[in-house]
């Protein structure tokens, strides 16, 4: 095992995970340092186009189990979480990875207020903020009713109120204080069923990823990170979460983010 695999141990041995919003960016970065975690059984990647996972030649694949999943359309998450009920039962960590800052369709984050089009924020809430929610819905009850487990989204830094200072990007600064509070609620109501598990926020830092492309040239020099050191900072919180972090969003470094 090399010096820098992750591990997953306090969850458990031989763990099922599933990652949501696999195909690209931090999501298929997910699921190839979970391929080589040795407490990782399984894979489960659920993104749109399953065809359009690739990873790279000496990822091990014997462990992934590829999902079709749209956030934005309900159906689709209760036909993938019908195969993991069918299929798996040692789920313990669920990770929210879509999401959407801007489309090739057009979408663009608003500077000012006369760039806001409804289509756009109701995209924003649908694919942001329903979309974990409605993840939730569907396989917080394959989760283990006392044992370690973790349900965490990815958040991101502008959905704080109390860090607003730049103002802009409306919809998708809304969508994500939106998925905050509906992470902060299951974080009251599933504990009450399923005892041991978590609920959090994560805020991956700037990542150079397709989302951040048009906007890293304001971005402080060593603050842009590589996906691989992103998602191995972001699975060694995972691993160290603890109950006083239930319901909070906290950041790459271990901060907690003010709502
Ligand atoms: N990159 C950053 O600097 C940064 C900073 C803060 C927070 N974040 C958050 O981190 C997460 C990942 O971002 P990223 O940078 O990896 O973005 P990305 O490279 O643009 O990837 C976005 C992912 O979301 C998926 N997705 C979008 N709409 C979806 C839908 N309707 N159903 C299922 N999957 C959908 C995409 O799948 P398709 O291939 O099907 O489009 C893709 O896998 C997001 O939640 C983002 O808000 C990123």
């Amino acid at each position: 095992m090399s010096s820098d695999t992750v591990r997953l141990d306090r969850m458990g041995e031989d763990i099922d995970v599933l990652v949501v919003g696999a195909s690209r960016g931090l999501g298929r970065e997910f699921v190839r340092q979970l391929l080589h975690c040795p407490d990782v059984g399984r894979v489960w990647a659920a993104c749109r186009r399953p065809a359009s996972l690739t990873l790279p030649a000496d990822t091990p694949t014997a462990l992934l189990h590829p999902l079709t999943l749209d956030v934005t359309d309900e159906a689709s998450i209760a036909a993938a979480a019908a195969v993991l009920e069918q299929d798996s039962n040692s789920l313990r960590l669920i990770l929210n990875v879509a999401g959407v800052l801007h489309t090739p369709e057009g979408m663009q984050p608003e500077r000012r207020l006369a760039d806001v089009q409804a289509e756009h924020m109701l995209w924003s809430y649908r694919v942001n903020a329903l979309g974990p929610l409605l993840v939730a819905k569907h396989f917080s009850q394959l989760l283990p009713r006392s044992d370690p487990a973790v349900f965490a989204s990815l958040s991101a830094r502008v959905g704080s109120i109390g860090d607003n200072r730049l103002g802009g990007w409306y919809a998708y600064r809304a969508a994500k204080a939106a998925q905050n509070m509906v992470t902060r609620n299951l974080s009251i109501e599933l504990p009450r069923r399923y005892r041991g598990l978590l609920c959090v926020g994560l805020h991956p830092g700037t990542v150079d990823t397709e989302l951040s492309s048009p906007f890293q040239a304001n971005v402080p020099e060593g603050k842009l990170f590589s996906v691989e050191r992103a998602v191995r900072q972001l699975l060694a919180i995972i691993n160290a979460l603890g109950p006083e972090d239930q319901g909070s969003c906290i950041a790459w470094d271990g901060q907690r983010i003010p709502w």
